[in-house]
């Protein structure tokens, strides 16, 4: 890992673009710390590999489409159906999911995964910490 910056902050090559293109998530240790990246698109997302619920490996977790129960304008169920353009992490512990794009659960108590800023320079994708 190459770590440069200052003042606090450091900046650190956590895998190469091409890399992470053909797997879409990796989960690598920094200092100790466990953090997720994932390509959604031509986006690049980081968060701690730690859940807000109760410190399972949300990054870890399988990655599927979110869910959600279309109504009526009177109020009837036309069912369950797959959100389009949704990606949600499932933390294999007790199944909370997470917008991968956000890092937020839609379930009660406000959690979201821990972030971190990422730039991608020279093919290759950077955090900072
Ligand atoms: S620890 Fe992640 S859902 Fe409980």
């Amino acid at each position: 890992m190459m770590i440069s910056g200052g003042a606090g902050m450091a900046e650190v090559l956590v895998v190469r673009q091409a890399d992470l293109l053909e797997a879409r998530r990796k989960v690598v240790s920094v200092d100790g710390v466990e953090i997720g990246i994932f390509q959604v698109g031509t986006d690049i997302y980081a968060w701690r590999n730690h859940c807000p619920h109760q410190g399972g490996p949300a990054c870890q977790g399988k990655l599927m489409k979110g869910v959600e129960e279309r109504l009526t304008e009177d109020k009837q169920s036309l069912g369950i159906h797959y959100k389009d353009d949704s990606l949600n992490i499932i933390c294999p512990w007790h199944g909370y999911e997470f917008d991968v794009r956000t890092g937020r659960y839609d379930g009660a108590g406000g959690l979201r995964l821990k972030g971190y800023p990422v730039t991608v320079r020279d093919g290759g994708v950077y955090v900072t910490l």
